[in-house]
């Protein structure tokens, strides 16, 4: 299984890109969150290498996992950064990402915030001429609209940012004359933006998908005697998470793109930049989940307990997403059991794995849930009062905490009680 690459068994123990899961899970708990910095920056050489061509630029979206430390590793290694709102332009700029390096997303924000957004001098793809409209007597000096080019593909439907019904970006007519109204108002610069869906393995839909892009790039530029500075076809490269999937094939993804780009050369100028914006293509297979079985019964189903819910893990609750589950220590014994592996939370829904097919665990055993790099702590709550997961950076064979677990003050130092609810206990 090709998601198995990234580890050994060395005396009978599982390494996970040379660290050893169940000693580093003894010294700091569970449920854990291990991530490689090796493998993220093998991911980003990947990416740069498939797209080897002049302006190109590579913008991590940082929705997938904003941990600093991991936003770090990739502006060490000269990554940019898209940012979905306010606040996660503001955290790319603390991180040290200069202003150029960052593209805002956003959709449906405030006035204000969007304003605030324009006042940093990042470049924005408004969602919307509404949008553009809250900022267009002091427009960004680069322009861009997001277009719904009329189709889109994701993993899930939760997961489709594209085609009919989608909440995002505007149909070509409409982006027509929103790039009209930019130029009313003394904008010279544009960029233009789409993003149809996440976690696509197939290299034929970003043909599809991009070659559409380009004709209504083309055709707007065209009309309207503009040239863009970039041209940003989003993010949604997949990464196989079932048994039955191989990697996407992301150099054949990117000749088509190219081929593409050479069939619409005109749009393609010496100064246009192509962008890309992957998350879980950075980040997804960097980390695994550790978690402990806590406790098991069989009535009519087959119930293994561990300490890991849908506060940490949300994706299986949220769409039906599956997560590899491997264990640690009896890696190599039959799969003899066949259960649903759930977490501490009480909602039905709470199930990490469900119907799956597993080695035999026991209370005490750990396992791995596996592709825990993105979109995992960046939608993990306090749901029930959980601590979601402490996470550990394995950067040149030494292990770094980068995120601490939650104590109970963490969890509370927000609400208040005000004072006449204060006092007298009634018990
Ligand atoms: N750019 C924009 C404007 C986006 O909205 C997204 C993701 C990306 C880039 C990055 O997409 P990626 O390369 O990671 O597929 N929570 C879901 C994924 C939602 C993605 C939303 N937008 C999940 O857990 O699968």
């Amino acid at each position: 299984m090709d998601y198995l690459d990234y580890f050994d068994i060395v005396d009978g123990k599982l390494l996970f890109s040379g660290g050893d899961l169940l000693e580093i899970s003894k010294i700091y708990g569970t449920p854990l969150i291990v991530y490689s910095r090796s493998i993220i920056e093998k991911n980003v050489r990947e990416f740069r290498t498939a797209f080897h061509i002049e302006n190109f630029s590579l913008h991590y979206a940082m929705k997938a996992n904003y941990n600093p430390a991991i936003l770090s590793i990739l502006r060490e290694n000269g990554v940019g950064i898209d940012a979905a709102n306010l606040n996660e332009v503001l955290l790319a700029l603390q991180t040290g990402f200069s202003r150029d390096k960052i593209l805002a997303s956003p959709n449906n924000l405030s006035e204000d915030e969007l304003k605030k957004i324009r006042d940093t001098g990042v470049t924005i793809n408004f969602d919307d001429i509404s949008q553009f409209k809250m900022v267009a007597a002091d427009p960004p000096e680069t322009v861009s609209f997001r277009i719904n080019p009329g189709i889109g593909k994701g993993e899930f439907e939760g997961t489709t940012t594209g085609g009919k019904g989608s909440k995002f970006g505007m149909p070509p007519e409409a982006a027509l004359s929103a790039y009209e109204t930019a130029i009313e108002n003394d904008v010279h610069k544009f960029g233009i933006h789409m993003m149809t869906g996440s976690n696509v393995l197939e290299p034929e839909f970003f043909r599809e998908s991009t070659r559409t892009f380009f004709s209504i790039a083309y055709k707007i530029s065209q009309k309207l005697g503009i040239s863009f500075e970039f041209i940003d076809i989003g993010g949604g490269f997949g990464v196989p998470y079932r048994d039955d999937e191989k990697p996407m094939d992301l150099n054949k993804t990117a000749n088509y793109i190219k081929e593409n780009m050479k069939n619409y050369k005109d749009l393609f100028t010496e100064n246009t930049k192509l962008i890309a914006e992957p998350g879980r293509y950075i980040v997804a297979n960097s980390a695994v989940l550790v978690s402990k079985i806590t406790c098991k019964k069989n009535y009519d189903k087959n119930i293994i307990g561990t300490d890991t819910g849908m506060n940490i893990l949300l994706r299986p609750a949220l769409y039906g997403a599956v997560h590899p589950i491997i264990p640690i220590v009896k890696f190599f014994n039959k799969k003899e059991e066949k259960g649903d592996v759930v977490g501490p939370i009480c909602e039905n829904t709470d199930k990490i794995g469900k119907d799956i097919l597993i080695q035999k665990l026991e209370p005490g055993d750990f396992i791995a849930i596996l592709n825990a790099g993105a979109y995992v702590t960046s939608m993990s709550s306090n749901y029930n009062l959980q601590p979601r997961a402490t996470e550990i950076l394995l950067d040149n064979g030494r292990e770094y905490i980068i995120r601490k677990r939650d104590d109970l003050p963490d969890m509370l130092i927000n609400f208040i009680v005000p004072d006449h609810l204060k006092g007298i206990r009634v018990n």
